[in-house]
């Protein structure tokens, strides 16, 4: 997981958000620590990690930032846009609400954040197939309207993580 004595060639600011409670820090201790946690608490603030990769020969570190997504614990939202290069917009597959509630965290990123950010939206908890109440089709439907990548996830089996990071970081280079 990246050799702190490389040089950086990039920093890139990408952020998460999402309902409470669709994975979004497990998502991110997933991809930076790749670690996962049954009892995550819910995110108060804003919280960043970083992890340095090599993308096309060079090395870029990604400092992902992550919020809370219940309105009480949120932190200034223009402060934790500003400058951010990537978006990862969270629902959890189990959970329409959290699906139907995706256009209004779409305006908010697009009202804060650069116009030529790379937006991806991610359909996370894959692993509970059984429990699954948002079709694929629905998604990637909404997705291609709305000019977003789409990948489907689980930070519980590290399924596609790695991937959606991936798509975001190589896309902004
Ligand atoms: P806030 O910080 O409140 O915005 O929530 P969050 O989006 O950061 O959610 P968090 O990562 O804390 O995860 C919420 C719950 O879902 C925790 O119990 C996690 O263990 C669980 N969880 C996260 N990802 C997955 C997954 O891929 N599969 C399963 N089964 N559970 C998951
Ligand atoms: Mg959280």
């Amino acid at each position: 997981y990246g050799d702190p004595s490389q040089k950086i060639d990039y920093v890139f600011k990408v952020v998460l958000i999402g309902d409470s409670a669709v994975g979004k820090s497990q998502i991110l201790a997933r991809f930076a620590r790749n670690e996962f946690s049954l009892d995550s608490k819910a995110t108060i603030g804003v919280e960043f990690q970083t992890r340095t990769l090599v993308i096309e020969h060079k090395s870029v570190k990604a400092q992902i930032w992550d919020t809370a997504g219940q309105e009480r614990y949120r932190a200034v939202t223009s402060a934790y846009y500003r400058g951010a290069v990537g978006a990862m917009l969270v629902y959890d597959i189990t959970k329409r609400q959290s699906f139907d509630h995706i256009p209004r965290w779409l305006e908010e990123l697009r009202s804060h954040a650069d116009k030529n950010i790379v937006i991806i939206m991610i359909g996370n908890k894959t692993d509970l197939e059984d429990q699954r109440a948002v079709p694929t089709e629905d998604a990637k439907e909404f997705a291609q309207k709305e000019g977003l990548f789409f990948l489907e996830t689980s930070a519980l089996e590290a399924t596609n993580v790695e991937n959606a990071f991936l798509t975001v970081l190589t896309e902004i280079f």
